[in-house]
């Protein structure tokens, strides 16, 4: 069960910790060029659906947080490794999403760029940077200030819990199945 004492943030936190810890285990350590094409490919996929997605049904704009997108630098980065976009198709959320859905969903694509710092370290040993096929990257880990606009907008919302927790399990389920694509494509 999850701790109702922590702040909501911790309690999603918690509750995605498995979906994260088997992601990262997925994707592993981005150390030859190979894992990474694999990542990018998975990412760009998982990315630009959802980010569709949330483009009519998450938040626009609250207060000091404008969701961070990057699907375009992906696609900046595919195309600067001459790679071929998996082909995707929408997500099938749409009959249980409410705000509270939607919110996981942003914890997702927001958190990720927590991360983002530990791999711009990893890929810089393969040539890739801010100009140069992990855009994506630099642009995430150059800045938290979404994140932290979203974390204020998150502990103001006043949140159906399981639909939050049920949305960001979704985005980390959607993010694994896009991954396990790229390695199979
Ligand atoms: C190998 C790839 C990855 C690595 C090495 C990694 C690493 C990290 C690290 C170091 C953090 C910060 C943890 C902390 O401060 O306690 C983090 C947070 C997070 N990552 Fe990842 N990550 C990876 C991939 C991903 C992907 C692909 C997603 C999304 C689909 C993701 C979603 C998140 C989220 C939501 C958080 C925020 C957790 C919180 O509430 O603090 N990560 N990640």
């Amino acid at each position: 069960m999850y701790d109702s004492s922590l702040p909501v943030r911790q309690r999603l936190k918690q509750a995605t910790e498995p979906a994260h810890v088997s992601l990262e285990a997925r994707i592993g350590p981005l150390a030859t060029q190979t894992a990474y094409n694999e990542y990018l490919r998975g990412l760009f996929a998982f990315r630009s659906v959802i980010e569709d997605w949330l483009s009519t049904h998450g938040a626009k704009e609250i207060g000091t947080w404008t969701p961070q997108n990057i699907a375009s630098y992906l696609h900046e980065d595919i195309n600067d490794l001459d790679l071929t976009p998996l082909s995707v198709s929408p997500v099938s959320w749409a009959s249980q999403a409410n705000e509270s859905f939607a919110m996981g969903v942003h914890y997702v694509l927001e958190g990720s760029a927590l991360g983002a710092r530990v791999l711009c370290k990893q890929v810089e040993a393969l040539g890739l940077n801010r100009d140069y096929g992990a855009r994506h990257l630099w642009a995430q880990a150059q800045t938290l200030e979404s994140w932290r606009g979203f974390l204020t907008v998150l502990s103001d919302h006043k949140s159906d819990e399981d639909a939050l927790i049920a949305g960001a399990n979704a985005a980390f389920k959607a993010a694994a199945g896009a991954m396990e694509r790229a390695a199979n494509v």
